[in-house]
């Protein structure tokens, strides 16, 4: 039998994660006070409306960050290495091995110069000392693995010719070929009919359990959430909001927002989510108060004086909002 505690064990966390852009315009607060745990095997789904920080969170874990933007304050933890102190070679080194990610626009993230084949043997040969003859029969396994026809046809072609359902299968096979610890997805699927998309996201479930990988799963589509997540973190305005078990969060959303999310679920794989009224704050000045009080159904007046941080509402159930906590929450203390 498994060991409980073996299972426990949290493959990455992300503590009190804050990245900030100092742009000519101001200070954009992308990322405040980000805080999540994912276990070994498990999922993380992070769910939000677009520009809510969901890729900045995503770029900051694996070090991407560039100027004008910063990681202002955190610690993100890949089985007990913080990464924000580990130095640049030896995150070069976890990235892509331990650590991998699919981005968000998987066409540009491939070379259009170079056959898919070539790009797959470099990426293994360059973590791994590997003959070339024994990466191509890995690259070749994993495009199989992942539900491509013609394994070989696609190691000869130029991602240009290729569907775009292809090279987000081509991508997902790439970053799995290392057999990354945590592996973070950033709408890969986004740009795909809902039949493609659930085939593609069934594919990945499995090789996650055979590897018992952690994946970090970006989404604004509730039904992604559904069909992928063990856990999930809504984040809005740079802040998650509200942070549960999948089950927990479905049967019982404790912010208001997250109803709101909830809601657009009929409509499954549609891509743009537009559930609700308005329009989400600027991330440049952040008025006090709950963020999404200007579109919240249930605002009242103590949703005006400060920012409210998570709450535990019953075990493993966080939300930021002042209702569901009987009116007693601390502030956001990173504000
Ligand atoms: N290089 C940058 N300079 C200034 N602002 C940036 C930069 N990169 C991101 N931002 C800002 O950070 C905020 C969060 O962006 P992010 O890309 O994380 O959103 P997202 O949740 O991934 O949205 P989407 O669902 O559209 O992908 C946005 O307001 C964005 O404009
Ligand atoms: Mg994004």
């Amino acid at each position: 039998m498994a060991d409980s505690k073996t299972i426990a064990k949290p493959a990455l966390e992300v503590n009190n994660l804050s990245t900030w852009f100092y742009t000519d315009k101001g200070i954009v607060r992308a990322a405040n006070d980000v805080s999540f745990t994912i276990k070994k095997g498990e999922t993380l789904g992070l769910v939000g409306e677009s520009g809510c920080g969901k890729s900045v969170t995503a770029r900051s874990i694996l070090g991407l960050i560039e100027p004008p933007g910063e990681i202002v304050t955190g610690e993100i933890l890949l089985d007990n290495t913080n990464l924000l102190q580990a130095e640049t070679k030896k995150l070069e080194k976890l990235r892509g091995r331990e650590l991998a990610m699919v981005f968000q626009d998987p066409l540009s993230s491939l070379n259009p110069v170079l056959r898919i084949g070539l790009q797959m043997i470099e990426t293994i040969q360059t973590h791994k000392k590997t003959s070339r003859r024994e990466a191509e029969r890995q690259a070749l396994l994993q495009l199989d693995q992942i539900g491509l026809p013609d394994p070989e046809r696609i190691m000869r072609s130029y991602s240009f010719e290729l569907s775009v359902g292809m090279c987000q299968r081509v991508m997902l096979a790439m970053a799995l070929l290392l057999e990354p610890k945590v592996l973070i997805v950033d709408e890969p699927t986004t740009a795909l009919d809902t039949t493609v998309q659930t085939q593609i996201l069934a594919e990945l479930k499995r090789l996650q359990r055979e590897m018992n990988m952690s994946l970090l799963m970006i989404t604004h589509d509730m039904g992604v959430i559904a069909q992928m997540a063990d856990t999930v973190a809504v984040m809005y305005a740079g802040s998650i909001t509200e942070k549960a078990p999948v089950k927990k969060l479905f049967d019982n959303p404790a912010h208001p927002y997250t109803r709101a999310l909830l809601s657009s679920i009929p409509r499954l794989g549609q891509n743009n989510l537009s559930p609700i009224e308005g329009q989400p704050p600027s991330l440049f000045n952040l008025p006090p108060g709950c963020p999404f009080l200007k579109r919240c159904p249930e605002v009242f007046s103590k949703c005006f004086d400060y920012m409210p941080s998570l709450g535990e509402i019953s075990p493993g159930h966080f939300s930021a909002c002042l209702l569901a906590n009987n009116f007693e929450l601390p502030g956001v203390s990173s504000q």
